[in-house]
């Protein structure tokens, strides 16, 4: 499946001579936007892997794709072929490094410029212990000297827009002159463009799932720096859940991220893709068709059912029968009987709500600088 690009424009990297966007991520463009950045799914590890991104590119024709976390140790040590594996179908998608060796960050970026990514983002937000350990993640935001470097290497390694995905801050390091400071300092770099999660993170004393609760989203923040940095897109990210908080960004920043919500909600991205960019929604019976399609080429290649139908739990969330669905999806058998209970399942349910089935905003504001976002 290829989907189809209904919006066209340039991209950011490419106005801000920060690096090539190629074709495949040029289609994710929105009508008048200045960049392919406004809507995205962030990378999550044991979430964002192919079989997800896939069903998100079913149900969103533009929403660019991360994937998870993959060390730059990982890439060169590991099975690098498994981990760098995409559809073709998934563009525009981008991978996320961690890392903080500009040596093996650029070798690993490479790999992923090979393998047909549209864009290396480095993560300079997870505060994980094993991150911490290995002296990347959020604790990167500490020695801007060094993410300056990560990101010249990555510029010089690739011709593909490098990206980087950061907090507001850590620590007591939390001032809105260091965010400021880490910021210029990457911009002059290279970096095209920053995601900023609107909350900081503690290194010590929190899990990475109270980090991203227990911290306060201040978006003001995130907006005061597009302030600072007009030619920057920036993209905001954390606690998105609703379209109408997603189009209320119109004009504040150059795109939303969500994480969470997308994945619990997955046809939230599809409403909106189709309010952002006019992109027609697919209900939920042909998205299930056409992941089971898929669900049957891979089984062929040995991938186990239940590592793709785990990634449609979400698909009727808040909906009537979810429970019963989820139900289905947690006891299904192993294929192919098991893709022939899903699609039965399914025709059991109250389908064919199209994707703007459930939003009760406003139309679309239209900002100043007849951006979508
Ligand atoms: C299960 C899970 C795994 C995550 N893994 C990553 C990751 O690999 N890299 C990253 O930058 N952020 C990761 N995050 C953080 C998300 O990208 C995002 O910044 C965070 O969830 C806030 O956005 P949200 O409120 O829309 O979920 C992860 C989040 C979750 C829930």
């Amino acid at each position: 499946m290829r989907p189809t690009p209904r919006c066209s424009g340039r991209s950011a990297a490419s106005e801000t001579g920060a690096g090539r966007v190629p074709a495949g991520a040029a289609g994710a463009n929105m009508p008048g936007m200045a960049s392919s950045f406004g809507l995205s799914v962030a990378p999550m590890m044991e979430r964002t892997d192919r079989h997800f991104r896939y069903l998100m590119r079913l149900v969103s024709p533009n929403a660019r794709l991360y994937t998870e976390m993959i060390t730059s140790q990982a890439l060169l040590k590991g099975d690098a072929r498994r981990l760098l594996a995409f559809d073709a179908a998934e563009h525009p998608v981008a991978i996320q490094l961690g890392g903080s060796d500009p040596a093996a960050l650029e070798s690993a970026a490479r790999l992923a410029a090979d393998a047909g990514y549209d864009e290396v983002n480095l993560n300079v937000g997870c505060p994980s212990g094993r991150v911490q350990a290995g002296d990347f993640g959020a604790k990167l935001m500490l020695d801007p000297g060094r993410v300056a470097d990560c990101v010249a290497a990555l510029r010089g390694a690739v011709d593909l827009p490098v990206t980087v995905k950061t907090r507001i801050g850590v620590d007591e390091h939390d001032d809105y002159e260091i965010l400021r400071g880490f910021t210029a300092r990457i911009v002059e770099a290279g970096a095209a463009v920053l995601i900023v999660h609107a909350r900081k993170a503690w290194l010590k004393g929190l899990s990475p799932k109270q980090n991203r609760e227990i911290p306060p989203l201040d978006y003001p923040r995130v907006y005061r720096l597009k302030r600072d940095f007009g030619e920057l897109p920036i993209v905001i990210n954390g606690g998105f859940t609703t379209e109408r908080h997603v189009l209320d960004q119109i004009g504040k920043v150059d795109g939303v991220m969500l994480g969470r919500s997308a994945y619990h909600d997955p046809m939230l991205i599809g409403r909106l893709d189709r309010r952002l960019c006019g992109s027609a929604g697919p209900a939920e019976a042909d998205v299930i068709g056409r992941y089971a399609a898929y669900m049957r080429s891979e089984l062929s290649h040995g991938t186990p059912l239940k590592a793709m139908s785990r990634h449609l739990v979400g698909l009727f969330a808040n909906r009537p029968g979810a429970r019963r669905w989820r139900r289905c999806l947690s006891g299904l058998s192993p294929a192919p009987e098991g893709i022939d209970e899903l699609l039965a399942a399914l025709a059991s349910m109250p389908t064919g709500t199209r994707y703007n089935a459930g939003f009760t905003g406003d139309a679309a504001p239209s900002s100043p600088r007849g951006m979508c976002l």
